[in-house]
Parts: C-alpha cells; structure tokens; sequence
C-alpha cells in the first residue's frame, strides 16, 4: 500500500497504479498515456515541466494570451533530486515526463523552493507515488505544506540559507529569498554546474514549445514584454526583496538560470539580470511617455490623443496611448513600470475617479510604483473632480513629481486651452 493511514499528506490517493510495488517508482495513475515532453539540459539535468494554453487567467487575474509554462528540474546524479513540482492542470504530462527520466530508479529527493500551488499543487500526488523521498524546504514552506495539504511530509529535511545537500557529483547550496514572491520561498544554486534554480525569479509569462532557451527563440521580440508584465504584477511590489537576492546572486559564479515560468538562461545572461536589476530598483526601463485615458463618451480621449500629437510634434517618439477601460490593468501598470513619463486622462464619474482609472492608479500603488513624472488631465461636466483625486492618489506614492497644473476639462477641450495643453507638452518634453 502507498498510503501512509496516519499522514494525511498521502489522502485522497490516486488509484490504478501500474506498478504498485515498486518503491519510489513513479506509477502510472490513470488510463491514458502521455508520451514524456522531457528534455535534457545538461549531462545530469533534464526538464520535466510542461505549460498550459488552455489556462485563461494566471492566479485567476492576470490573462495569458500566450499561456504559461510551470517548470520542474530532475538531477539524475547518484541520488535523484526533483526541484519543484507543477500545477495540477499538467499532472499527467508532468508525471509523465518525471516517470520518463526517472526510468525506474527511484526518487530521492524533492526540493520544494516554492510552495504556490502553481508549482506544490502535485506534491501530495508525488509523495503518493514515491512514499520514501526525502522533501528539502524551508521551515515556513514546511508549515505550508501543512497548511495546504493537512500534514508535513514524513520524511522533511529543512534547510536554512547556506546549508548544502550533496546528491552524489552534484552540491546544491540553499540561498534563503523570502518575497520573492512569497516568504518561504528559496533558490537552489547547483554549485557543480553553476546552476540557479531561482523560484519565480526570471519567469515570464508564455507556454514553451519545446524550445527550451531563452537563446532558441527571439525573447525580445517575442517574451520581453510578457516577462516584464509577468514580473511587474507578480513580484513587482517586492523590489527591496529582489534587489536583495541580485546582490547574493553576483557572488555567485552562475551560468545557467533555471526558473519556475518560461525559458532557460544559459547565455546572455546579464540582459535579464539587468532588466530585473532596473524593475527592482523601480527605475524607467525607457525614457518616453504613456497616455493612459479613462473616457466615458470619448471627449476625454479627444483631449489626451490631441497631447499626443503635439508631443509628437515636438519630437517624442514611441508614444504609447491606452483606453483604460479596454485594457488589461496588468498591461497598464507594466507600461506605467515601463516608462519614465505617464499622462492620466479621466472623467468624473459618481463624484470620484472613472472607475477603471481609480482602478489602475490603486494597483500602481499595491504595486509600490514610483519614480516617475506625470502630467493629468480631468474632465467633469458639472463637478470636475477627478484630479484632485488622481493627484492624492498619486501623492502617497514615492517620487513622483507631478508636473504643473491640472487641465480641467469642462465636458470637451475648448478651442481657449489649446495653449494649456501646449503648455503640458512643453513641460513633458523638457523633462523628458
Ligand atoms: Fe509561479 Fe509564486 O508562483
């Protein structure tokens, strides 16, 4: 029997197993077969992780177009170790693809940096399949662990930063990184390979297909902007965190980054380093300028589309312009990261903010936005009140220089502001 009576960990078993007997096997756990999708990273590693392009809402809020990857790691050395599981909508691939590389020897060890349920979802299913490995974690992820599945795994080795486990050729060094996303989180640092499985960490956004490296596929015309929104909306608010684990990280000789979303770094790799330094730092990636409006019948959007062009006119290229209604906010708040300059466009609506605006300008805060320059235009055809509502909003939040006056529309641009408006562009441009 594979179930232990006394730990619940092991409750709810998968039945119909193929090979019931083998110890620390992996078994079969339902009718279909699905072939493995594992691929070999280095002599001794291989990925066993698998994406999902059926998954409309990433953590049930940010939309992914281009679906998501949920990567796990097998060292085979004289002892094996997993690190990281998956989410449970790629249970059969994954532990298809984990029983492939496995190929009937048995599972040491599972090292457990991350215990979202977008990564430990399956940990009670492989503790149900291999009974006798050894889980490496953090004490927090531990209490997690029975925080999720009602018990800690019977056979628990917790780590604390520095502490090592030697798997045979392999030593995998424990490098503490709470907040990065959440505060049992560690990494992993393959000190024989110089290898960072880092957790979250250099994720994006994105399904793999079956290029498995960031350098088999055109990353920044294809996955920069979903790493960014991937890292802004996800680990965005915890930049002291992340900056923190960049200044353990360049202690270390790494040549290889292994995170839990999207693509392997083996080359290259101080591009993504750097972008994560910037975003940490809360620093503009680009010097340039977003307009994001929040328009109820499109005068507002008149307005902020008429500072558009004598921003162009003045030279400034790369203007980007959004209908904060009719955009995902987790865009919007990647784009409000992303550059140095934001005009906030909004109607009065019910005495307050338009709502989608309200909305983003409360997410930029939850996101610890800060930093930049801005310029804000309201609109009100009885009470214009939504500027000085922006502006406290924008008020609590860190260096963020708000420039000149708020342009008070009266239902539409009158010809009479044109000169005010001008005015607006002239400060963005010389801040620029
Ligand atoms: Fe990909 Fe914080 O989980």
């Amino acid at each position: 029997m594979c179930v232990s009576e006394n730990n619940r960990i092991f409750a709810n078993p998968i039945i119909l197993s193929r090979n019931p007997s083998a110890k620390n096997s992996i078994v079969h756990t339902d009718n279909t077969f699905h072939m493995h999708t594992s691929r070999k990273i280095t002599q001794d590693l291989f990925y066993v992780g698998a994406s999902d392009r059926r998954l409309a809402l990433f953590e049930n809020i940010y939309p992914i177009p281009r679906g998501v990857s949920y990567n796990s790691y097998l060292l085979m050395d004289e002892k094996t170790a997993l690190l990281d599981t998956a989410d449970a909508a790629v249970a059969e691939q994954f532990f298809a693809n984990v029983e492939a590389v496995l190929s009937g020897r048995r599972l040491d060890y599972l090292v457990v940096n991350h215990m979202e349920p977008d990564h430990a979802a399956l940990i009670s299913g492989l503790l149900l399949r291999c009974p006798e490995v050894t889980v490496v974690t953090t004490a927090k992820a531990a209490q997690m662990m029975e925080q999720f599945f009602g018990n800690k795994p019977e056979n628990l080795q917790v780590v604390k930063e520095g502490d090592t486990l030697c798997t045979g050729r392999h030593t995998l060094s424990f490098i503490m990184a709470p907040m990065v996303h959440w505060p049992e989180v560690m990494m992993t640092y393959d000190t024989t390979d110089k290898i960072l499985f880092s957790a979250d960490a250099f994720g994006t956004f994105g399904a793999l297909s079956g290029n498995l490296f960031a350098d088999e596929v055109d990353f920044v015309r294809d996955w920069l902007e979903d790493a960014r929104r991937y890292y802004i909306n996800i680990v965005g608010k915890y930049g002291v965190q992340v900056q923190n684990v960049l200044k353990k990280a360049a202690t270390l000789d790494i040549q290889m980054i292994c995170p839990l979303h999207g693509p392997v770094w083996r080359s290259n790799l101080d591009f993504f380093i750097g972008k994560h330094d910037v975003w940490s730092r809360y620093e503009p990636e680009d010097r340039g300028v977003v307009i994001v409006y929040g328009s109820i019948y499109g005068h507002t959007e008149s307005a902020a589309m008429r500072l558009g062009m004598l921003l162009a006119e003045r030279g400034v290229k790369g203007i980007k312009a959004y209908d904060a209604s009719h955009t995902d906010a987790s865009q919007l708040v990647a784009e409000c990261f992303r550059y140095s300059h934001v005009v906030f466009a909004s109607s009065t609506y019910n005495n307050g903010i338009f709502t989608p605006m309200e909305g983003l300008l409360l997410d930029l805060k939850a996101h610890a936005w800060q930093k930049r320059t801005v310029a804000l235009i309201e609109n009100g055809s009885w009470a214009p009140q939504s500027g000085k509502l922006m502006r406290a909003e924008l008020e609590q939040m860190k260096d963020i220089v708000i420039l000149g006056d708020i342009l008070t529309l009266k239902s539409a641009l009158q010809p009479s502001q044109e000169e005010a408006l001008a005015a607006m562009a002239d400060q963005i441009v010389s801040t620029l």
